[in-house]
């Protein structure tokens, strides 16, 4: 690989969790001399806060479009502006809770978008990789044995997990038919600074600071398998550096918990780390058993191996190493949560952005 990189970047969805350490992980490694524009809708999920230092010690090297992707002529007019040597796709609907309930925005996003950012990529000349950022949901759901290849047939069973393998299909496809130098990474459940907590880890960090209850679904024995974003990140850096066009890389962190495991294991944690609850009760106490989500996967596992021996990457954190960072960074920004939570700053957003 070469010492200096300076590829002028397109990172779709880089206000989200991922896109957002993504693009503060790519602009910190020293070899990366390139610029990243980041195209945002700025929905809920995407929060220009959560770059507020990236701005501060990169902004010669940043943009920050507030587009939708859905937008062809806005997107045709940035890429007149922008000479983009690489595209990375965050940018998608993403919760399977919010799939459920109103599906439509997880086409038009996840499926449509996706479309028109391809449409977009045919027809930039200096173009060398559009990188899709899938999940490993598109396989469907594990008995207890196995493990998801990227051999595995698809069989999502959620909306949002159908709209990213309808996506993935489209990048596929774009790359047989008209030779999109395209890769695909499949990734299984990332958690890490600046997720949104209406998922798992994070709302129940919060909910178990502020003693209230701990919503598990159904029995709690579904099982994850968890990647600390960081260790996400540099396996996309891997591929966008080493991997082979048309390839599908799956991404995980080999770190099976069942989500009662988890939650138990951030009740410990804040009971050592944060102040504790009136009368000293222990956070376990908290756990609720609800009804479970429709259509609930069983079981996620992903086999990695291929990342690993193709382009050397492994996973660094353990799960106890990544959650006791996890939850000490949302220990320590109270502020973050608190404006990504509240309507003022959704209000916030639409007068510094606009509508996109
Ligand atoms: P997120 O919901 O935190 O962020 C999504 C971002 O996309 C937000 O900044 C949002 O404003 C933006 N966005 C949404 N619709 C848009 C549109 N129409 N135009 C432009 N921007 C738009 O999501 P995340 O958890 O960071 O996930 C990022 C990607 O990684 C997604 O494609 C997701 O499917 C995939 N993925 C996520 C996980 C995970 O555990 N979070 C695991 C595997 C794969
Ligand atoms: O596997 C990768 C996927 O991981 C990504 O593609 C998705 O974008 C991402 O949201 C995530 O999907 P999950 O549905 O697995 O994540 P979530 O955090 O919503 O839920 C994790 C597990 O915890 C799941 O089995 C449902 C359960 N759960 C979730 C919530 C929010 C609960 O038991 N209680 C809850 O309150």
């Amino acid at each position: 690989m070469e010492n200096s990189w300076a590829a002028n970047i397109l990172v779709t969805g880089g206000c989200g969790f991922i896109g957002s350490n993504f693009i503060r992980h790519l602009l910190a490694q020293p070899m990366f001399t390139g610029r990243i524009v980041n195209v945002d809708a700025l929905t809920y999920a995407g929060n220009p806060l959560s770059l507020a230092d990236v701005v501060a010690a990169h902004g010669a090297r940043y943009r920050l479009a507030h587009l939708d992707i859905c937008d062809a002529d806005g997107l045709a007019a940035l890429a007149a502006e922008e000479a983009i040597d690489l595209i990375v796709h965050f940018a998608a609907e993403s919760h399977v809770d919010r799939s459920i309930v109103s599906p439509d925005a997880f086409v038009q996003t996840n499926i449509v978008g996706t479309h028109v950012l391809l449409q977009l990529a045919r027809r930039l000349p200096r173009l060398t990789r559009f990188h899709h950022v899938s999940t490993d949901e598109v396989y469907g759901s594990l008995g207890p044995e196995g493990f998801f290849t990227e051999e595995t047939p698809y069989q999502p069973n959620s909306p949002y997990s159908a709209s990213k393998a309808a996506s993935d299909h489209l990048v596929r496809a774009y790359h047989a038919t008209y030779g999109l130098p395209v890769t695909i990474s499949n990734c299984s459940n990332n958690y890490g600074p600046y997720h949104f907590p209406e998922k798992l880890i994070p709302l129940m960090i919060l909910n178990g600071l502020a003693g209230k209850p701990l919503p598990v679904y159904g029995d709690g024995q579904q099982v994850r398998d968890w990647l600390y974003v960081e260790d996400h990140c540099a396996a996309i850096e891997a591929i966008l550096r080493g991997g082979r066009p048309g390839e599908t890389y799956n991404v995980g962190g080999r770190n099976e918990l069942t989500n009662l495991a988890v939650v138990e294991q951030i009740c410990d944690l804040l009971d050592e780390l944060a102040p504790p609850l009136p009368g000293g009760a222990a956070r376990r106490g908290l756990i609720a058993f609800v009804k479970d989500r429709p259509g609930h996967d069983r079981r996620y596992a992903i086999d990695c191996g291929k990342l690993e021996r193709e382009l050397g990457w492994h996973p660094v954190e353990t799960f106890g190493s990544g959650l006791r960072q996890t939850v000490q960074w949302y220990l320590e920004h109270e502020e973050w949560v608190a404006q990504v939570r509240s309507g003022a700053y959704q209000d916030w957003i639409k007068t510094q952005y606009g509508t996109p």
